[in-house]
C-alpha cells in the first residue's frame, strides 16, 4: 500500500519536472545558500531517498524566482510579439525605459547599448533575493520558443553562475579575439543581447559601469569575459552551443524550424540544439519576423494560425462611426478590364460617405488611349457624388495619399490600391480593418501563377527572394497572417501609424529603389511590422503586359493575357452550367444552341465592327478571300480585318470544341477556319441570305443582338427539316453541320440592324 502510493507520487513529480535534468546534475551543485531550489531537488540525485525529498512543498522550485528583464523605451511592434511569447510561456517580465527616450545608438549599426546597462544596474540596485535570477534580454527583436522550465533546467546544466549568449562573429572590437578563450565547439564570442544569472553575480559584473548611454554594452561585459580573473570570480560562461540562446546573426544557416506536436521551435542544425529564446541580432529583423510566424505556436500544422483572430476590432454598427478611410486608386498605365475594376469599387462593403477617393492616373492623355481615359472619368462623373470627397490626382500633383492621409487629422486609415487588382472580395476592407494590425494586404496573386503581392524573404542587395514558406502560402497550404518584409498592389495602413512612425514625407523616394520597394524599406526601418493575410480568399491581379490600347475595346484582345479575367468578362453567366444543367438545345435536327457570349461581349463586338467600319461590299467579287469570288456574300467584316483571328480561333478552342466534340461524337475540331466574321442584316441594305451551304465542316452563329428590340425579323431556316430558329437569343451560339445537310436560309430582317458572328469551321 505505502509503496505503492509512493510510486504514483513520484510519477507526479517526473511528470512535473525532468528527472533525466536532474539525473546529468552532479550531486554537488547547490551547496551554496543562493542556489535556487530546483538544483536542491536535484541534487538528491538519482541514489538518495526521494521519499525525503523535502523541497516537494515547492512543485516547481526555481521558476518563481526566475525574472525576465527587459529594456524597451518604446512599445514596438517586435515587443508585442517578444510579450506574447513571454505571456504565452507565463514568463514573469519587468520592462525598463518604458516612456524614456532611446539613447543607445541605432540598433541597426553602431555599436550603443549602454542604457541598458544603465538602466538595468539602477533596476537590480531594488533587488536584494540572492536567490533571484534574472534573464536580461533584448525585446524587440527577440522570441520564446520554450519555457522557464526547460530555460532554468538547461542553466543549470550550464553550472556557471552568468551565461551569455554566444556568437560566431566578434563586435564590435576584433582586436580583443585573441583573448577569448577557445572552446571545444561552437561559438567562441560573447554576445549582449542576452545572459541569464543570478542576482548577486550580475550585480558584481555591472557594478562598475560608468558608461555613457551610446557606450557599447557589448564591449563592456566582452572586456569583462576577456579578463581571466573576472570571468573566474563571476562565473561567467558562454552558452557556445546555443541550448539556451540562438543569436541568428552569422547562424541562419544554422537555424531551421521545427514543428512538433502542435509546436514549433527553432533548432540549431549545427550543434543539435532546441535553443529556448531566438534573437535576430545585428541585420537579421527579418529572419525573426519569418521565425516568428511559427515560433513558438503561432502557425502549427495541427491548429493553423492561433493567434489571427486575436485582437481584432469590430466595426460599429452605425455606418456614419466607419473608421474613415482614404482610397488611393492607382493607375500607373493603361490596364485591362479598367470599367469592371470601378464596378467592383462600387460595390466594396463600407459606407461611402466614410471613404474619400483619390485616384491617381498617372496615364498621359495622349489621343490614342483617349478613350481608355474615358472609362477613368465615366466613373468619376457618374459615381463620385456617392463618397465622401473624390479627386482625380494628375500626374504632375504630387501627393500621395499616406501625405494625405498624415495632414488630415480624421482620416483613420489609407486604403492603397493599384487598379491592375481585381479584388474578387467585396469585404475586403472590413476584413483587413478588422485585423487591427499596422499595416496589413491581402493576398492576390496572379491567377494559376506563383506570383503574388507579397515577399516571403529578401535577397541581400533588397529585392525579391523566395521563403521556404512561400509556396505554401501563395498555394493557401498555409493559412494565416504574415509577418513578410515586402507588401504592394493592395493594402491599409493606419493614419495614426502615418502620423507617428511613418511621419517621413518622404516614404516613396529613394535614390535606387522604385516607390513600393522605398515604402517597404522605409516601413521596415521603423520596426513597423508589415503583414499579408491570406484567411479569406481576396482575388487577383491583372497581367498589363501586351496591354494595346489602339481600339475601342481592347479588352477583347485579353483573352491570352488574362484568360480568367477575359472569361468573366465576356462568356455567359450559365456557360459553365452548360452540361450540367442540360442548357444545351436542340432547335432543329443536329443543330445545337447555347449560352456563349454575355451582353457586353457581344456590344463590344459589334461596337468594334462599327467602329472599323470597311463593310463588304456585299458583291461576288470579295478580295479578301481565297479565289477572291464569294458565291453567297453578305455584308460583313472578317475577324482579321480587325486582328482578332487569333483571339477568335483561341475562343473556338476554349469554349465551343469541347461543346462540338460532346455533341457530335467522334469529331474532333482542330477549330481552323478560314472564314469566321461579322454579319449586317438590314432592310435597306442587305436584309436576308438566299439558302446556300456553308464550306464548313460545322457553323457557328451567334447572335449579338436582340430581336424585338434591336431589330425585328431575321433568323435562320433549314431548308430539308423546313425548321426555322426565329427567335434567336442575344448571346447564344447556333452550331450545325456545315456542307452536307444543312443547306439554310437567311431569313429577312424587316427592321432595325441585326448583327451574327459566323465562323465555317474547320473548311
Ligand atoms: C500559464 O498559466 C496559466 C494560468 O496562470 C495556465 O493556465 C497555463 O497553462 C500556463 N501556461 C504554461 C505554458 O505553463
Ligand atoms: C562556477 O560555479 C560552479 C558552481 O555553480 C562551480 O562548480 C565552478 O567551479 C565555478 N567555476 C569557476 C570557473 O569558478
Ligand atoms: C570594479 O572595479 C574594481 C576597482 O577598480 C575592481 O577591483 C573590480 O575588479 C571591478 N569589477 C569588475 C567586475 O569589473
Ligand atoms: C442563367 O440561368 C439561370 C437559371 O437557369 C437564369 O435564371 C439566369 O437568368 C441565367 N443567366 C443569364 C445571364 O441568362
Ligand atoms: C413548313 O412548315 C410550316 C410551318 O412551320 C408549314 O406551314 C409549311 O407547310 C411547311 N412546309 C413544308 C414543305 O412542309
Amino acid at each position: 500500500m505505502d509503496r505503492g502510493f509512493v510510486l504514483l507520487f513520484l510519477s507526479l513529480l517526473s511528470a512535473d519536472l525532468p528527472l533525466t535534468a536532474c539525473e546529468q546534475q552532479p550531486a554537488a551543485a547547490g551547496k551554496r545558500s543562493s542556489e535556487p531550489r530546483l538544483s536542491a531537488l536535484c541534487s538528491a540525485g538519482p541514489g538518495s531517498d526521494r521519499r525525503r525529498a523535502p523541497v516537494l512543498r515547492r512543485p516547481h522550485p526555481g521558476l518563481e524566482n526566475l525574472l525576465v528583464v527587459t529594456v524597451a523605451t518604446k512599445e514596438t511592434d517586435g515587443f508585442r510579439r517578444f510579450l506574447r511569447s513571454a505571456k504565452h510561456f507565463n514568463y514573469s517580465v519587468k520592462v525598463l525605459g518604458q516612456g524614456l527616450k532611446w539613447e543607445g545608438g541605432d540598433y541597426m549599426s553602431a555599436p550603443g547599448g549602454g542604457q541598458k546597462v544603465r538602466l538595468l544596474k539602477a533596476a537590480l540596485d531594488q533587488m536584494k533575493d540572492e536567490d533571484q535570477i534574472i534573464l536580461f534580454i533584448d525585446s524587440y527583436d527577440v522570441i520564446f520558443a520554450s519555457d522557464p522550465r526547460e530555460l532554468l533546467k538547461k542553466f543549470k546544466q550550464a553550472k556557471h553562475k552568468v551565461v551569455f549568449s554566444s556568437e560566431s562573429l566578434i563586435w564590435p572590437d576584433r582586436h580583443l579575439e585573441d583573448k577569448h578563450p577557445h572552446v571545444r565547439e561552437g561559438n567562441r564570442f560573447l554576445g549582449s543581447g542576452g545572459f541569464m544569472g543570478f542576482l548577486p553575480n550580475i550585480k558584481e559584473m555591472i557594478s562598475n559601469w560608468t558608461g555613457a548611454d551610446s557606450d557599447s554594452d557589448q564591449l563592456f561585459f566582452t572586456r569583462i569575459y576577456t579578463d581571466p580573473a573576472k570571468r573566474k570570480s563571476i562565473n561567467i560562461t558562454l552558452d557556445s552551443k546555443c541550448r539556451l540562446f540562438q543569436n541568428l546573426h552569422g547562424a541562419l544557416d544554422e537555424v531551421v524550424l521545427k514543428f512538433e506536436d502542435g509546436r514549433v521551435r527553432a533548432r540549431n542544425v549545427l550543434y543539435d540544439t532546441l535553443p529556448v529564446i531566438v534573437h535576430g541580432n545585428g541585420p537579421t529583423k527579418l529572419q525573426i519576423n519569418y521565425l516568428g510566424n511559427y515560433i513558438p505556436n503561432i502557425w502549427t500544422f495541427e491548429g493553423g494560425c492561433s493567434v489571427c483572430d486575436e485582437n481584432l476590432q469590430s466595426l460599429p454598427g452605425g455606418d456614419s462611426d466607419h473608421p474613415l478611410v482614404m482610397v488611393g486608386v492607382f493607375i500607373q498605365q493603361p490596364t485591362p478590364f479598367v470599367t469592371v475594376f470601378f464596378e467592383r469599387l462600387l460595390q466594396l462593403q463600407y459606407p461611402k460617405n466614410r471613404l474619400k477617393l483619390f485616384i491617381y492616373n498617372q496615364v498621359k492623355r495622349e489621343t490614342k488611349i483617349i478613350s481608355w481615359c474615358h472609362h477613368v472619368d465615366a466613373f468619376l462623373r457618374d459615381h463620385g457624388n456617392l463618397y465622401e470627397n473624390i479627386k482625380n490626382i494628375e500626374p504632375e500633383e504630387e501627393m500621395d495619399a499616406p501625405s494625405l492621409c498624415r495632414r488630415d487629422e480624421g482620416c483613420d486609415y489609407v486604403f492603397s490600391l493599384d487598379v491592375e487588382v481585381v479584388l474578387k472580395n467585396d469585404k475586403t476592407l472590413k476584413i483587413l480593418i478588422e485585423q487591427n494590425l499596422p499595416m496589413i494586404a491581402p493576398m492576390i496573386t496572379r491567377s494559376g501563377r506563383l506570383w503574388s503581392n507579397f515577399w516571403g524573404a529578401l535577397s541581400a542587395d533588397g529585392y525579391y527572394a523566395r521563403s521556404e514558406d512561400y509556396v505554401d502560402i501563395v498555394q493557401e497550404r498555409r493559412v494565416g497572417v504574415w509577418n513578410v518584409p515586402y507588401v504592394s498592389s493592395v493594402f491599409l495602413v493606419g493614419g495614426s501609424l502615418l502620423r507617428s512612425d511613418l511621419s517621413d514625407p518622404e516614404l516613396f523616394s529613394s535614390d535606387v529603389l522604385d516607390p513600393d520597394m522605398a515604402f517597404c524599406h522605409h516601413v521596415r526601418r521603423k520596426g513597423v511590422f508589415m503583414f499579408v493575410t491570406n484567411m479569406h480568399t481576396f482575388g487577383r491581379i491583372l497581367s498589363t503586359e501586351n496591354y494595346q490600347t489602339t481600339r475601342l475595346h481592347n479588352d477583347l484582345w485579353q483573352i491570352f493575357e488574362n484568360p480568367v479575367d477575359w472569361q468573366e468578362r465576356y462568356i455567359h453567366q450559365n456557360y459553365t452550367l452548360i452540361m450540367k444543367d442540360k442548357l444545351i438545345e436542340m432547335p432543329c435536327p443536329d443543330v445545337y444552341w447555347f449560352p456563349l457570349f454575355t451582353n457586353v461581349a457581344c456590344d463590344h463586338l459589334v461596337e468594334e465592327m462599327e467602329h472599323h467600319g470597311k463593310w463588304s461590299g456585299g458583291g461576288n467579287v470579295d478580295k479578301r478571300i481565297q479565289g477572291g469570288y464569294e458565291n453567297v456574300p453578305t455584308i460583313d467584316i472578317h475577324m482579321n480585318q480587325i486582328s482578332f483571328d487569333k483571339e477568335w480561333r483561341k475562343l473556338l478552342m476554349e469554349y465551343v470544341a469541347p461543346i462540338t466534340e460532346k455533341m457530335y461524337p467522334g469529331y474532333y475540331t482542330q477549330a481552323l477556319f478560314d472564314l469566321a466574321f461579322v454579319v449586317r442584316y438590314k432592310p435597306d441594305e442587305q436584309p436576308s441570305l438566299r439558302p446556300h451551304h456553308d464550306a464548313s465542316t460545322f457553323t457557328i452563329n451567334i447572335a449579338l443582338n436582340q430581336v424585338g428590340l434591336d431589330y425585328q425579323g431575321g433568323g435562320c431556316r433549314f431548308l430539308r427539316y423546313n425548321c426555322s430558329v426565329t427567335a434567336p437569343r442575344k448571346g447564344w451560339a447556333l452550331m450545325h453541320p456545315g456542307r452536307l445537310t444543312h443547306y439554310h436560309e437567311g431569313l429577312p430582317t424587316t427592321a432595325g440592324v441585326r448583327y451574327i458572328a459566323v465562323s465555317f469551321v474547320d473548311p
